[in-house]
């Protein structure tokens, strides 16, 4: 064979080798499976692991099993540089304080339950009042404090699942959970929950990740836009008095986007009770299926976030809580550094029989879809 024949072989050989492989030079290289290393052990000893889901576009999302948390997520900004988006700690350990809920799957119940007391077929349970006189987000050891069992199904998509047993937590029945997210080629953080249960129960999931779209800095000059003509007004516990109210005329208007800052301070009894948004709006809905919830855009790094969800409430939460004394990945987690947008039914609803029911029966399946799409302007 001349020399030529056998370059020529040899680079039909290596072309065919890289076929075989699935990869091309242009393209970047995607992992046959979600990575996974070990992440640590809890006080209990209980092993957690982190994956790693990355979309054929580079775009990242790390998820470790304790409390289902999303421990980074990266996704590009206008000039296509990608940058993490939710605040988190380094390591595991910055997970097991006392919570802010970074990024963590929130359950049984989702936000507040008044007095820490509801009633179902005529008998009372009695919950942790773990937030002053009432119940939050699940209690002392809610579904953002388990370690969840890991089915890897794609290099894209990881499910997640937990059984929560009758009485933990002092809710009834056997609760089985399964939350899986995935990221998809559109840059989307796609999340579906569903649940099952043995006897009837209260349910209300949702993710509690606190968004930066800059990755740095406050998040004041952020632009939102909710999808919704009413919010649910709190007393000064944050219990919804049970009125929907109009948004009209109020600082919690923002069908045109605003940004965050621009009435933030305003001397609004809601907004001093909240210390900033922290309420629960009434998404205006036009059917059962995913529909735009808000849309978030950060005109410095030109990211935008969209919501879309099946549910019927969204929690804007503006991170008034956080004070400075959490650090990681860098930053330090300053008031209003970041915000959350916990799609969910609306806080309370177990005491409020007119609010979108949250009972689900044994039979019954709890189903429900949220997602966080990213792209830029
Ligand atoms: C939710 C609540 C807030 C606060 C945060 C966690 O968003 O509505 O009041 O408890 O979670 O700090």
């Amino acid at each position: 064979m001349d020399k030529s024949s056998a370059r020529t072989l040899r680079i039909s050989t290596l072309a065919l080798a890289m076929a075989l492989l699935g990869c091309s030079s242009r393209e970047p290289a995607v992992p046959a499976a979600s990575t996974k290393i070990s992440w640590g052990n809890t006080p209990e000893g209980q092993p957690v692991e982190l994956y790693t889901l990355t979309n054929a576009k580079g775009s990242e999302a790390r998820i470790m099993t304790y409390g289902g948390v999303v421990v980074s997520l990266k996704v590009p900004d206008r000039s296509g540089a990608l940058g993490d988006v939710v605040a988190g700690f380094d390591n595991l350990e910055g997970y097991l304080t006392p919570p802010p809920y970074f990024g963590a799957i929130i359950g049984r119940y989702g936000n507040r339950i008044g007095g820490g007391r509801f009633s179902l077929r005529g008998k009372e349970y009695m919950l942790a009042k773990n937030n002053g006189a009432n119940h939050l987000h699940g209690g002392m050891r809610g579904f953002d404090k388990r370690v969840w069992s890991a089915k890897p199904l794609s290099p894209q998509s990881l499910e997640l699942s937990y059984l929560s047993k009758d009485g933990e937590e002092a809710y009834p029945g056997n609760l089985s959970a399964t939350v899986t997210y995935t990221l998809t080629d559109a840059h989307e953080l796609r999340i579906e929950y569903s649940a099952t249960t043995d006897k009837e129960t209260v349910v209300n999931l949702t993710n509690h990740s606190y968004f930066n779209l800059a990755g740095e800095g406050d998040i004041l000059g952020h632009q939102v836009m909710i999808q919704a003509d009413r919010f649910t007004p709190v007393d000064k516990g944050l219990i919804p008095t049970g009125v929907l109210k109009s948004v009209a005329g109020t600082p919690f208007d923002f069908r045109m986007a605003k940004t965050i800052g621009e009435r933030i301070e305003q001397k609004d009894e809601q907004l001093i009770f909240g210390q900033g948004y922290d309420h629960n709006w009434v998404l205006n809905r036009t059917g059962s299926g995913l529909e735009t919830a808000a849309k978030v855009t950060d005109p410095k790094s030109g990211r935008v976030m969209e919501v879309l969800t099946t549910e019927p409430g969204l929690q804007f939460y503006t991170g008034n809580f956080l004070d400075g004394t959490l650090q990681g990945k860098g930053r330090v987690y300053t008031r209003r550094s970041a915000f959350c947008m916990e799609t969910q039914h609306f806080p309370d609803s177990p005491n409020k029989p007119a609010f979108p029911p949250t009972v689900l029966k044994p039979g019954d399946t709890y189903r429900t879809t949220t997602v966080y799409r990213f792209s830029t302007i």
